[in-house]
């Protein structure tokens, strides 16, 4: 029988008996840097996890580590699961949820994503404000547990306007550019053709990746509040005379990351103490 939420529920009270963060965030590629920067961490490796399957991508590490950051209790998802690796959506639903069971109000999204924006260039952070869901499927089809949330799920305020507003005034403050777009969600592996983001432009991307939105909809569907930024690795395919790599993702997304990291645990210092789980 497939893992239950309870059975990865008791393998983490086990390394983590009385830990309540009130955020959890996900950290995409090349920007695990963050999870550094908790105090007293408690590190779990998703292969012990019963139900998570470890991602095999360079620069995804694969581990959930819980600690603080500037005072507030949090869980660092370090290294997501991609639906390009060929998974199902189970483990990628079973990783929000764990968040949400583990007693979090927010998510914060992050994500190495392409910009269709002439001026917003690699090693930028884009807010994201909306999406596309591009992804084959969605990860809510099939039974619905309604323990966990209601069959149909409303996405009219997938992105928290107040929480997003909140994450752009600590932008400002901190002199980190933070532009606001739709972010266009694709399954990849390949990247795009030029005629591909012609197209998605066209329908209303800023900013292509291919992760986030399977989990925002998971992540709403049970109650999670949500804030995205979009760490920009590259100029979508045809807009640059770059190729775009996964090494160069890499590369500009240590860039971005060194605003992420800067700007998160300033947003989680502001609105950390009022959140209410
Ligand atoms: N396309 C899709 N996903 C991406 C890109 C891109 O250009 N850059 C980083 N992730």
């Amino acid at each position: 029988m497939a893992p239950l939420l309870s059975d990865a529920m008791n393998v983490i009270r086990k390394y983590a008996p009385n830990f309540y963060p009130k955020m959890g965030i996900i950290l995409g590629s090349g920007l695990s840097s963050l999870a550094e920067q908790l105090v007293d961490p408690i590190t779990i490796p998703y292969q012990a996890i019963p139900g998570l399957t470890t991602g095999g991508v360079a620069g995804h590490a694969s581990l959930m580590v819980l600690g603080h950051l500037n005072g507030i209790p949090v869980v660092c998802l370090k290294g997501r699961i991609h639906l390009y690796e060929g998974v199902p959506y189970d483990p990628v639903r079973m990783l929000i949820r764990i968040v949400k069971q583990l007693g979090a109000h927010t998510l914060i999204v992050t994500g190495a994503a392409g910009s269709l924006r002439e001026d917003v260039g690699p090693g930028e952070l884009m807010m994201i404000n909306d999406h596309i869901n591009f992804h084959p499927g969605n990860p809510l089809a099939g039974p619905n547990d309604e323990s966990v949330g209601p069959r149909f799920v409303g996405m009219e305020n997938a992105y928290d306007v107040a929480l997003s507003e909140t994450m752009t005034k600590v932008a400002e403050r901190l002199n980190i550019p933070l532009p606001a777009g739709v972010y266009f969600s694709v399954l990849g592996p390949s990247f795009e053709t030029p005629a591909e983001i012609r197209a998605y432009r066209i329908l209303g991307a800023d900013a292509i990746g291919m992760s986030v939105v399977p989990e925002v909809i998971i992540a709403r569907h049970c109650g999670l509040h949500v804030v995205g930024v979009a760490a920009i690795t590259n100029l979508a395919a045809g807009m640059s005379s770059e190729k775009i790599t996964h090494d160069g993702t890499l590369h500009f997304g240590e860039l971005a990351a060194r605003k992420l990291v800067k700007l998160i645990p300033a947003f989680i210092k502001e609105v950390g103490p009022e959140l209410v789980t």
